[in-house]
């Protein structure tokens, strides 16, 4: 047994807080590495340095923790000292340094100078809110609430801004980072983000909604941005890994559709004529279709020709009527697939039962039109008679979609002054056709589609029928060709260019 290995046990057996101490040094119980201050002439240089680095610590510490309470203790190049509350750490490339109070308890449960704090390169510095003290690893913070470390991306800035006691307050939880090297800490104020050597806490109206939307767990995950805000009408524009969040007075907090992010910003972004987004996006369920709310108006985006504008596109209206039927919710499927939308003229007296068929339309941005009751002639009824039957048909669509419909269509396209006096009190637009499919007499997918492609014009109404499984069988077809000409097929609405922001 040599003199190293005796020295050690005597160590073991004299020292009760030893375990701790060797922890704090990073070694284990049963290296022979530590050496006794009484052994200092075993490296004269080290340990004169130390003492007199170590008397020189001593001086700034209260009366109550400056007297050493045992022997010095060192590695080849680490030393510790003892005190009533906590120790004196010296490394060579970090000078020396007291741990004491809670920072010391919670360094040495983390593992000390092996755990993943690593040695004290600062001094601690404590106020009202707590104390803190840096680690090459960041900054451990004590506080009544508990104890939690600075990311290093964070500790100059807090720092700065007066640590525990300015206005970011405590940590709450650690630090994460993307592999971009973007970091985020929440602390009492919110979450901080630090990019590129800035950070800055989210504006509190982007930190609502980003905690609203299920914080770095949700949709948004990480901020990738500081905050730019007080930008022109609106408040602030900060970009997550998950999308652009825009904040203001005027649209509230959403984010922007990741497909729409590069044609609102070359809009003019919140001072173009879309204005600012006041809603979030929804997309059917494949995705091809996308609409968001923007206080200038709404704006679809269709995976064919993006940003959706029957004003600058060519547009045909795509019209189905007499369902909804077995074969409605099919073509629904189609028409998701395809990336189109159509206006669908339904009778009354089949809404009950279907009503989920409806409001899947409207869901897909699809339109819902009224097309009476019971598909009578209305020529054939009197001013009552035809009233009770857009009103009937009217109220059923509208108990089913939640809203009145715009767009009447009558059987047959049978009308009179009648027709159009009731309808209009009903609240109806009436919307006859440009080319007639004959579906419903044809029954061939490829004469439906050849005939109405010998017709079709931009800006035109196609009519068809759901109730055919041969037209729902042509509609991908159809759709199809229709792009081949060029032609963007949409519903009236869109045909319309109803509710979209005026053009720039
Ligand atoms: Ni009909």
């Amino acid at each position: 047994m040599g003199k190293g290995h005796g020295a050690r046990s005597q160590t073991r057996k004299a020292m009760g807080m030893a375990a701790a101490f060797m922890i704090a040094l990073g070694i284990t119980a049963c290296t022979s590495s530590i050496e006794p201050l009484t052994r200092a002439s075993h490296n004269p240089t080290v340990s004169e340095k130390v003492t007199i680095a170590f008397r020189a610590t001593l001086t700034t510490l209260p009366p109550a923790n400056n007297t050493p309470t045992g022997p010095l203790q060192c590695t080849a190049t680490e030393c510790l000292q003892k005190l009533p509350d906590g120790m004196l750490w010296w490394a060579k490339s970090k000078g020396a340094n007291a741990v004491s109070g809670p920072i010391a308890k919670e360094w040495l449960a983390s593992g000390g100078a092996a755990g993943p704090l690593g040695a004290p390169t600062g001094t601690q510095s404590c106020t009202d809110g707590g104390c803190h003290q840096r680690f090459e690893a960041g900054t451990l913070v004590a506080s009544p609430s508990g104890a939690v470390v600075v990311g290093p991306a964070f500790v100059e800035a807090w720092e700065a801004n007066g640590a525990e006691a300015g206005p970011w307050g405590v940590p709450t939880a650690a630090a994460t980072c993307t592999p971009e090297g973007v970091c985020t800490q929440p602390f009492a104020v919110g979450a901080v983000v630090a990019v590129g050597g800035s950070s800055a806490p989210l504006a509190p109206d982007v930190e609502a909604y980003w905690s609203a939307q299920g914080g770095a767990d949700g949709v948004l995950g990480h901020p990738t941005s500081l905050a730019e805000c007080g930008l022109a009408g609106e408040s602030c524009r900060q970009q997550f890994s998950g999308g652009l969040v825009v904040t203001s007075p005027a649209g509230g907090a959403h984010r922007v559709l990741p497909q729409l992010v590069e044609p609102w910003t070359a809009n003019g972004a919140g001072t173009g004529t879309w204005g600012l987004p006041s809603g979030e996006a929804a997309c059917t369920p494949a995705g091809s279709t996308c609409r968001q709310s923007f206080t200038g108006g709404q704006v679809t985006w269709r995976s064919d020709v993006g940003v959706l504008d029957c004003r600058t596109q060519q547009c045909v209206a795509l019209t189905f009527d007499d369902g909804p039927g077995g074969e409605t919710t099919r073509l629904l499927d189609i028409l998701d697939a395809a990336s189109a939308q159509a206006t669908f003229f339904v009778l009354g007296n089949k809404v009950p039962g279907n009503e989920s068929i409806l409001t899947r339309m409207e869901s897909e941005f699809s339109e819902v039109g009224v097309h009476a009751l019971t598909h009578t002639p209305l020529v054939d009824l009197n001013a009552a008679g035809q009233q009770a039957e857009w009103n009937q048909a009217s109220q059923l669509v509208s108990a089913a979609i939640g809203h009145p419909a715009i767009y009447g269509r009558p059987p047959y396209g049978l009308h009179n002054a009648d027709t159009d006096a009731t309808a209009a009190a009903a609240g109806l637009r009436l919307v006859f056709w440009d080319v007639d499919s004959l579906d419903w007499s044809l029954r061939d997918p490829v004469a439906t589609n050849a005939r109405i492609m010998s017709q079709v014009e931009p800006g035109d109404v196609i009519l068809m029928h759901d109730v055919h499984t041969t037209t729902v069988d042509g509609v991908a077809p159809l759709i199809d060709q229709l792009r081949a000409a060029g032609l963007v097929p949409v519903s009236l609405s869109e045909l319309n260019s109803a509710g979209l922001p005026p053009l720039g």
